[in-house]
Parts: structure tokens; sequence; C-alpha cells
């Protein structure tokens, strides 16, 4: 007879598995229609009602996903969503996609983890696999979850019901590696757990890579981040020094980065933003300060990161002062709102501590994007303006905050009486160009 963990694996392989995945945004709802498209009947479970009614309707609200996908998927009866965690039931295989931000007081939020599996241990039933996606401490899948799992249903992970964690990489907006084709880290809280994540996940994405434990594979999520996160620390901070000895740090990364070997590029900006960057290293430091030990690392490129928006009002202060210009009273317009270019999250973007800092000095400040139609923050409401090419000619100076591909920079520069260029849209059209102040 076959073991309950065979029976699992064989749903997969035959595709009679019924799919849920918990959160449906910038993560879940890739992951959904990966699932979908590759034969599995998936439900997305999600708080929202407007996220549940538009998916039903055909519709995505995540810019990496057509809507034309979702639309087919939920035609064929292989999609639909819904607000009902009843919905588990009917589940043997999870993945968990919820949000894990920071606290005010920087410390991890893991309250949405809680609440999706305080539902799932509700329904957890012999012969369903669950995965946590979302980035958090390494040690969160065997001390939080499982403890819940385990306790409420009586039920014994690694023989009845299987848990694992899998890293989410997702890079919103990138077209080369997405969600089917980033290789896939997965670690188990048994071997056999591993097994029936892995058996589940290789059906629909290209490359699945099973690791020693969860613990391994939560670490790796972050030793990937905290590595992005301390390297623009590094070169965040050679922006400040190059500024300082009078040198262009574009010019230095770029020769630099002639260097075949031992150097990886890295460009400065006006500061981190996203859910993921500027975060995810904190769980980290935050784990380890309960084990008495300083993530000495994290902690100090987390300083300089969240100071550039800072550094950018200090270099728009200048240069407007060069022109006999006082921040106060002037009218500044920030292109570019989201924390990258051409997507639509406005997650922790530093736009919004740059906006936030001019208007605290007077600025009559506004900002263009095209992915964002309004701003909510801290007690100030924005809506980007309509008429750009009229608002970059009135602003006394333009500060690129984010570089999206679709704005006309060559028409930017043209009209523009001041540019403080963050990112370098401008390149060599901003060289030497006395409109033009370069990070
Ligand atoms: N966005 C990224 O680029 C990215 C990349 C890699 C990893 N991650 C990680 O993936 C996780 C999810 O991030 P995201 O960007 O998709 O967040 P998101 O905010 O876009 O989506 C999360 C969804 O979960 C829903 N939700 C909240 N509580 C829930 C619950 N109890 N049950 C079911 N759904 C619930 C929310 O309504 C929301 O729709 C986070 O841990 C994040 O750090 C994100």
């Amino acid at each position: 007879m076959s073991t309950i963990k065979e029976q699992l694996i064989a749903k997969f392989q035959d595709r009679s598995a019924h799919v849920a995945i918990l959160g449906l945004g910038y993560v879940g709802l890739p992951l959904a229609v990966v699932f979908g498209e590759a034969g599995f009947h998936v439900t997305g479970i999600d708080p929202i009602a407007e996220k549940v009614e538009m998916l039903n309707k055909g519709e995505s609200y995540v810019l990496d996903v057509p809507s034309a996908q979702v639309t087919d998927l939920v035609k064929k009866g292989r999609l639909n969503a819904t607000t009902d965690f009843a919905a588990l039931r009917e589940a043997d295989a999870v993945s968990i996609c919820v949000p894990t931000p920071l606290r005010k007081t920087g410390d991890p939020d893991l309250s949405f983890v809680v609440s999706a599996s305080n539902e799932l241990a509700k329904h957890v039933h012999a012969g369903m696999v669950i995965v946590l996606e979302s980035t958090t401490y390494p040690g969160t899948t065997r001390e939080l979850i499982l403890p819940q799992l385990e306790q409420n249903s009586g039920l014994k992970c690694g023989k009845d019901f299987f848990l694992a964690f899998s890293p989410e990489r997702v890079d919103p907006g990138r077209e080369d590696w997405t969600t089917i084709n980033t290789p896939k880290v997965v670690g188990g809280i048994t071997a056999d757990c591993l097994d029936a994540a892995v058996a589940w996940y290789c059906q629909a994405l290209q490359k699945v890579v099973p690791v020693s434990s969860a613990e391994v594979a939560e670490m790796a999520k972050l030793l990937e981040n905290t590595f992005r996160m301390i390297n623009i620390g590094l070169v965040n901070e050679m922006a400040i020094m190059c500024d300082r000895l009078g040198v262009d740090v574009w010019d230095v990364i770029e020769a630099a980065a002639t260097k075949p070997f031992g150097f990886m590029k890295f460009t400065p900006g006006p500061g981190l933003g996203g859910h993921c960057i500027p975060i995810d290293p904190l769980y980290l430091s935050w784990k380890l300060r309960a084990l008495n030990y300083t993530a000495k690392f994290i902690e100090l490129a987390s300083e300089i990161n969240t100071n550039m928006p800072r550094f950018v009002v200090g270099k728009t202060q200048d240069a407007l002062n060069d022109r006999q210009k006082p921040v106060n009273g002037s009218k500044i317009l920030v292109l570019g709102a989201a924390y990258k270019p051409d997507i639509d999250d406005l997650r922790e973007s530093p736009a919004l501590d740059v906006i936030g800092l001019l208007m605290r000095k007077g600025a009559n400040v506004s900002y263009h994007d095209p992915y964002i139609a309004q701003i909510s923050h801290e007690g100030w409401q924005m809506q980007s303006v309509s008429n750009l090419e009229a608002a970059v000619r009135q602003a006394d100076c333009v500060i690129i905050v984010t570089n999206h591909k679709v704005y006309d920079y060559p028409a930017i520069l043209k009209s523009a009486q001041l540019i403080i260029d963050t990112r370098n849209a401008l390149g060599e059209m901003g060289r030497g160009n006395p409109k033009v102040v370069r990070l």
C-alpha cells in the first residue's frame, strides 16, 4: 500500500491535486497563474474582496501578470479566488504568500503569517503539503508554523502532512527571470516534507533546488537580500565620498566594472525601496539581537541607505542655492515615485521620503509617475501631475527619483530649468550640462 506522501506525489503527477495560494499579491498571483498554467486547479485566498472580485472577472492588478492570462485560466476553470478560508478544506497543496513587513518600531510584523497559519490550522488534513514563501527570519517555519499546525490538528508533520519553506525570488518588472524560470530553493522540516514540496513545485517551475533544511532555505533568502542591501549601501557611500572628493561616481563605477573578475556592479540611488531589500535583512538582525549578536554590516548599510533621501535633498538645496533660490517656495517636481523603474509599487519608496523632506522645508512639491496615479502617505495626499511637459517647464527643479523607461529624457532635459539626476537616467546627455546635477 502506498504511503500518504506517495499518494500526494501521484496527485501532483496526474494533476488531480488542488492547489491553494494564501495571499494574492505581487508574489502570490504570479505563482497562482504558474500553477494554473501547469494544469492544476488553483484557488487563491485573500481577505481583500476587491482583488478576489477582479480575479474572478478575469482581471489582473499585477503588472507582470497580463489580464488575458487570468481570463483564460478563469474560463478554463483552473483559477478562482475567494475570501473564504474554508476553501482550504479541498486543498492538497498550499503556498503562503502573505506580507512580512516591519512594525513602526523596526521589529518584524509576523501577524499576517500567524493569521494565515491560524486559518490553515483549522483546515489542515492528512495528505496536505504547505509551503511558506513569505520572507522571514530563520526558524519561522519550524518554531512558529509547525507547532500551530500540529497542536490544532493532532496530525504529525512529515508523516500526515508536510511543511517546507521556499523563498520567493521574483523581481517585479523583470522579463528574463520570472516566477517560472528562476531557480526555486526548497527546504523541508523533514526529508519527506522536502520530497513532497519538491514533487509539487517541480511540476510547474523549471528548476527546483532542494536544500538540507527549512532554515537553510530561510537563511539563503536573507543572504541574497542582505548581499544586495550591503552592496547598495557601499555604492551609496561611494557616491557620498565621490561627492566630497569632486569625482564622478558613475565614471568610477564604469571604470571598476571593466574588471572581468572579482567585481560586481551596483549603482547608487536615492535610497532603498520595496517590500524586500530594505526590510528582509532587518528580520535577520532582529533575530540575531535576541541571540545577543549585532549584525554590524546590516545596521551600517541600513543607516547609509536610509540617509540617501536626505543626501538627495541636500544636493537639491545646494543646486537651488547656486541659482539664488531657496527650497522654501520653490516648485520641485519629483519624477518617478515607484521604488524602482517600470513598476507600480510604492512600498518603502525613497520618493516618499524625498517628497516629505522637501515639503517640510516649505517646497511646493508635485510628482509624476505613469504607474502611480496618487499617493497618500503619513498625512499627505498628492496626485500625479496630468501634464508632464508643462510641469517640467514650470518647475524650478526636477528630481529624477525613478528612471522609468517610458520617460522621454531628451525632451525633459530640453524643458527643465534644473535637474537632479539620482539614477544617471540622462547618461551622457547629463554629463557636463550646467542644468544637470548628477548624484
Ligand atoms: N514583492 C516582491 O518583489 C517580493 C519578492 C520576493 C519575496 N517577497 C515576499 O513575499 C511575501 C509577499 O509579498 P507580496 O509583495 O506579494 O505582498 P503583497 O502585499 O503584494 O501581497 C500579499 C497579499 O496577502 C494578502 N493577505 C494578508 N493577510 C492574509 C491572510 N491572512 N491570508 C491570506 N492572504 C492574506 C494581502 O491582502 C495581499 O493581497 C512577503 O514576505 C515578501 O517579503 C516579495
